[in-house]
């Protein structure tokens, strides 16, 4: 396990407008954070008031280490707080969902649509012998179906189970299996880059040797329709029923809205458990107070509903906050690096949140494509996902935010369901630093012992209380469960490592699993990685431990480089020159190998551990969620 180590902790800071502060609705952290901490449970008391429940709660929380129950024995349906209470208060038309196609295509449902085709579609599923605490799996593309059959599943009290569309068959398969899925929504296909890439052919493959499953819903989106063949096939069209009511179910607090599968360093995917009240209020706190949304703003989430990021800032937390998403099928790039930014043009968007890895892509192209496009309808530009590293913090903060919009850069993770650590809105912003915990989350950095380090020395981040948010188990492995809770003295270890600045700002350095052991000092691998594509040449870098005689490890990197640098001797030195002068010459990398991409899961996360095991000649484990 790691020692203590000592990081650089040099960052230029950027102060909002001050007005900023004035007009968010959290613009005193201090005092939001002290109010939560006078009486933890008045403060999320009174977040939930501002929702609707069928029956209030007994109490807000009960902790028995490591299991939490949050609004005892309240009754809702979170549907009818993303639908009927909008719809009921005055936003009925209001636009809900838009959704644009990578040809251009357009399809926009107002709350009382979205809502309408919620219950017809929830309807169906009962039709088809659908109960309350029945899985269903969906496996879709990102088009407006994908979210009204997730919410139609939380209305009659199903629990969802996106995989997203990406995935191959052995990983579909496994989550279908280990959720017990009664049903697979799909579709016929999903177009990427123009051409079609087959679904339904994926599920009928993954399904057998699923005997759970009894019937596979496709919507057949081409035209003529393709044929369904076996007889477990239905169409989605006659799956809706003609309704014009399909009542909430009522749920408990604590029964279970969701899984989604997560992909552990080792081991099969991790089946993280969500429930109804406390994942609500955790989502809807934080749409509102980090995102600050507006009844005006057009909220986009580049994320898949397949991914966490999805579920709580594509759907439940904008919708439960009364918003206006914007989504698309279309890649970044495709048919130029224009089209995004044409979006954000076309359709006025206020709030843009992305990743990391897509902002390194778009430098790489260059500034002239978004600079064609007007994007001053911007006001706050969020990341996600890993580390926004002082580079490309820059470089969004000046081409895209014109040095106007806050750079929101949230730390948070499947497991923890909403945002933990995050900049806000109005507070001074520290490129390479996710910021201080949010009012509500009590975050620090910690030793093997569980006791706090010092600023500017590296650690294991924890968090020391329960929230609402956070998964209540690991689906079929409770034994998992108890492990985030019980690996560094009773606290949930998040399996990241980070450092504290003497502000309290939190700068992750990398999972602790990806952590480099060089002759006795530990070395965060995003820490390289930000140091190397700080180097104007470098576009993507990964680096990974290689067992060295001497060293005990010394590190390799792997490089993209940014168009107009070419690989040689020289830069290789320039590089490693570079590294030994902003992190010193523990961190210098021992060898640089060029390459043209790189291992990443599908949300844009740089497997490392299988650049290590190609590296040494070893198999990589289970690669279900790798991308390219
Ligand atoms: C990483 C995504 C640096 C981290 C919401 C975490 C980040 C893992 C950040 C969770 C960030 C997430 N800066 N690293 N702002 N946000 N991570 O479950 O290692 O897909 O543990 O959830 O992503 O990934 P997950």
């Amino acid at each position: 396990m790691t020692e203590k180590f000592d990081v650089k902790l040099e960052s230029k800071t950027f102060f909002p407008d001050p007005s900023l502060r004035e007009h968010m609705r959290m613009g005193d952290y201090e005092l939001a954070y002290n109010e939560f901490l006078k009486d933890p449970e008045a403060y999320w008391e009174k977040v939930a008031e501002e929702l609707t429940w069928i029956n209030k709660w007994d109490k807000i929380c009960e902790w028995d280490h490591p299991h939490a129950r949050w609004f005892i024995n309240s009754k809702l349906n979170i549907t009818q707080n993303c639908l009927d209470r909008h719809v009921q208060s005055g936003k009925k038309n209001k636009v809900a969902l838009i959704w644009v196609g990578e040809g251009g295509e357009e399809k926009i449902l107002t709350y009382r649509q979205l809502h309408r085709e919620v219950m017809r579609f929830a309807a169906g599923l009962k039709s088809l012998g659908v109960k309350k605490g029945d899985a269903v799996c969906i496996y879709m593309p990102l088009v407006p179906e994908q979210i009204i059959v997730a919410l139609a599943c939380a209305r009659i009290g199903a629990i969802h189970s996106i995989v997203f569309a990406g995935f191959g068959t052995r990983a579909l398969n496994s989550r279908i299996r280990d959720s017990a899925a009664k049903i697979v929504v799909t579709a016929d296909a999903t177009i990427r880059r123009g051409k079609r890439v087959e679904l339904k052919a994926i599920v009928e493959e993954a399904v057998v040797n699923a005997p759970s499953v009894d019937k596979i819903v496709v919507l057949r989106r081409t035209k003529p329709p393709m044929e369904l063949y076996s007889e477990i096939e239905v169409d989605y069209y006659d799956v809706l029923k003609d309704v014009s009511e399909c009542e909430a179910e009522v749920m408990d607090a604590e029964d279970p809205l969701f899984i989604l599968y997560t992909s552990g360093t080792t081991g099969p995917a991790k089946g993280i458990v969500h429930t109804c009240a406390g994942y609500m209020v955790g989502t809807y706190y934080t749409t509102q107070n980090v995102f600050d949304l507006r009844d005006n703003d057009v909220f986009w989430c580049t994320a898949d509903p397949g991914w966490i990021t999805g579920h709580s800032y594509i759907i439940y937390g904008p919708l439960l906050a009364g918003g206006t998403i914007l989504i698309t099928e279309s890649t970044p790039d495709y048919p130029d690096p224009g089209v995004w930014w044409n979006i954000i043009d076309d359709f006025d968007v206020t709030i843009f949140y992305t990743a990391p890895t897509a902002i390194r892509m778009f430098m790489r192209m260059g500034e002239d494509w978004p600079r064609k496009y007007d994007l001053s309808s911007l006001r706050i530009l969020g990341s996600v996902g890993e580390t926004l590293n002082p580079e490309t913090f820059e470089w969004y903060y000046r081409v895209i935010g014109k040095e106007r919009c806050p750079i929101l850069d949230t730390w948070w993770q499947t497991e923890t369901g909403m945002h933990m650590i995050t900049t806000l809105a109005g507070q001074p912003m520290k490129p390479g630093f996710v910021g201080k915990p949010l009012p509500g989350v009590v975050a620090d950095v910690v030793d093997n012992n569980g006791d706090p380090v010092p600023p500017g020395k590296g650690g294991f981040l924890v968090i020391k209380e329960p929230w609402p948010s956070m998964m209540r188990t690991v689906r079929n492995n409770e034994e998992r469960y108890r492990q985030y809770w019980n690996t560094i003295g009773k606290y949930y270890t998040a399996g990241d490592l980070a450092v504290k600045d003497d502000d309290g700002y939190i700068m992750i350095l990398g999972r602790s699993d990806d952590v480099l052991i060089v002759a006795g000092h530990n070395i965060g691998s995003a820490e390289v990685e930000s140091a190397l594509v700080s180097n104007e040449a470098v576009a993507e870098a990964a680096v990974i431990g290689k067992p060295d005689p001497l060293k005990g490890e010394i590190i390799k990197a792997f490089i993209i480089l940014r168009k107009g640098y070419s690989p040689s001797d020289k830069l290789r030195s320039e590089l490693i020159y570079h590294v030994r002068m902003s992190l010193g010459p523990i961190a210098m990398p021992s060898e640089i190998e060029f390459v043209e991409s790189l291992p990443k899961t599908r949300s844009g996360k740089i497997m490392r551990r299988v650049l290590r095991a190609k590296e040494l000649g070893m198999d990589p484990g289970d690669v279900s969620t790798l991308e390219e």
